[in-house]
């Protein structure tokens, strides 16, 4: 762990992490493209996801290694896993334009880390084919013991450091599991966002048509204020943006109409009782 306090801490690795943020919006991360690359259709970051296909296929060659007569299905597992890597390194990217500067640093090794293990495994590909799998087995298993390590950075970058984390989602358990008053019905104006302090949290309220939608006050993506984001129209949808890096969530139903943040704004139930309105965790 103190390894690690000494990474999320290497400030001299921002120069290079600073470069790849530049090249991935440029590229892969930014707009439709990178919304979709980062999970936001599925509702959470896909990459976590998709590695599974090529660490599935290296640890499976790795165990047919440790069995006679298997050469051929391991060698065909690795070119599967090796070639499945090509998704996973665009959601990464794409992932990596939407983290802090802390968790860049730990994302950098973590991609450093990954792409030696394909070199290691593509290299115990080649021996495969000349038929020396002795060799390859060697480099495969080196393979899997550097990929480990690649992913061990990615469980502290998902667990440790909240990448791609749902905040959101997070501040619900400070919301009221039960039905409670957020304010009087005639204190919200239609069309209008309005803010209460409600359970240990901020709430945003939008009233349209006499319909209200209520949702935790803190960006999914990062935890940023979406009580200080301004109003915006998109396509006809009343939109909240977030003031730290744009989100922009739908009020009516807490859509994530644009990222960076790949998750919905939870909306918290709401009903309407002897004139005040009233919200409880969903
Ligand atoms: S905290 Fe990043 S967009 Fe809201």
């Amino acid at each position: 762990m103190r390894v690690l306090a000494k990474l999320e801490n290497a400030r001299w690795l921002d120069r290079i992490g600073d470069a790849v943020r530049r090249a991935v919006l440029a590229t892969v991360g930014k707009g439709r493209v990178g919304e979709t690359l980062h999970g936001q259709p599925i509702g959470h970051p896909a990459h976590p996801a998709i590695v599974q296909f090529p660490v599935g296929a290296w640890m499976s060659a790795a165990m047919l290694d440790l069995l006679p007569g298997t050469e051929h299905a391991a060698t065909a597992l690795l070119v599967a896993g090796t070639a499945g890597t090509l998704p996973a390194v665009v959601t990464g990217a794409a992932d990596f334009g939407t983290l802090s500067r802390e968790q860049r640093r730990v994302a950098l090794v973590h991609a450093a880390a990954n792409t030696a293990a394909v070199g290691l495994f593509t290299a115990s590909i080649v021996a495969r084919l000349r038929g020396d799998h002795r060799r390859g087995r060697a480099l495969s298993f080196a393979g899997v013991g550097v990929a480990g390590a690649g992913a061990y950075l990615g469980g502290h970058l998902a667990f440790a450091q909240a990448a791609g984390v749902n905040h959101a989602a997070a501040a619900l358990p400070r919301v009221p599991l039960e039905w409670s008053a957020v304010d009087s019905v005639d204190s919200f104006t239609d069309g209008k966002v309005g803010t209460r302090a409600f359970g240990d949290t901020t709430v945003l309220v939008y009233r349209e048509n006499g319909r209200f939608s209520v949702m935790v006050a803190e960006c999914a993506h990062r935890g940023g204020p979406l009580a200080d984001g301004r109003t915006i129209d998109v396509d006809g949808q009343t939109c909240v943006q977030c003031p730290w890096h744009g989100s922009v969530f739908a009020l009516a139903d807490g859509h994530a109409v644009h990222g960076p943040a790949g998750s919905d704004q939870v909306l918290l139930r709401t009903r309407v009782r002897d004139g005040l309105l009233e919200a409880a965790r969903p």
